[in-house]
């Protein structure tokens, strides 16, 4: 299964992603990492494991249609067979949508519907379940479309929450359950559908 990850700025998902194919835990390759921000972590973790990046912004790509079609080109032309959006900030164009049907996929650290939508993102997300006084939360990973954290929830567990929590405890938690969750998640989907 060849993935294809876009994250704009720490990449520890990707490197969940990266570290549990290089051990052999998850049947996959990243054969491409893309992200809106050249100096981020995510694209430093890529060069570091020598894996192909490529920077999309609207710098070099000033419309929202010629991101879209330059994210397109770059999945196809490294042969992604699944997307993944780890971290990733920015909203996908009509056209890379289209060319990757039910394989675009987003997580979220937090159980959605609840919690989740624009501007609902990093500490913003905890904070909100706090506020909430939930006693669980936990991580979705849904099919991505075009609106934020909107699209069909395919995956989903939960964390709990404690009395004692802070936000930087309670995202601490959720996002080393995260981790875990991407590799058993895509293990599923390595094993049910057929790549090849
Ligand atoms: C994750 O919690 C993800 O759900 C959210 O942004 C965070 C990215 O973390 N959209 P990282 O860049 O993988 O460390």
């Amino acid at each position: 299964m060849r993935l294809g990850v876009l994250a704009s700025h720490g990449g520890t998902n990707l490197q969940a992603i990266i570290d549990a194919c290089n051990d052999g835990s998850l049947d996959a390759e990243v054969v491409v990492v893309i992200s809106n921000n050249a100096t981020s972590m995510a694209i430093k973790r890529a060069n570091k494991e020598k894996i192909p990046t490529c920077h999309i912004s609207s710098v070099e790509y000033p419309t929202s249609s010629l991101i879209d079609m330059a994210t397109r080109e770059a999945l196809k032309v490294h042969g992604v067979d699944l997307v993944v959006l780890a971290g990733f900030m920015k909203m996908l164009g009509p056209l890379t949508l289209a060319e990757y049907p039910g394989k675009v996929l987003n997580s979220h650290p937090a159980l959605l519907p609840k919690f989740g939508g624009r501007g609902m993102y990093g500490t913003r997300v905890h904070e909100a379940v706090l506020n909430a006084g939930e006693s669980i939360t936990g991580v979705s990973i849904h099919l991505v479309d075009n609106e934020y954290d909107h699209g069909e929830v395919k995956y989903s567990c939960e964390v709990p929450v404690y009395t004692d929590d802070t936000v930087d405890t309670l995202e601490e938690r959720v996002k080393e359950r995260e981790r875990s969750f991407w590799i058993e998640v895509l293990s599923k989907i390595a094993s049910h559908e057929n790549f090849q």
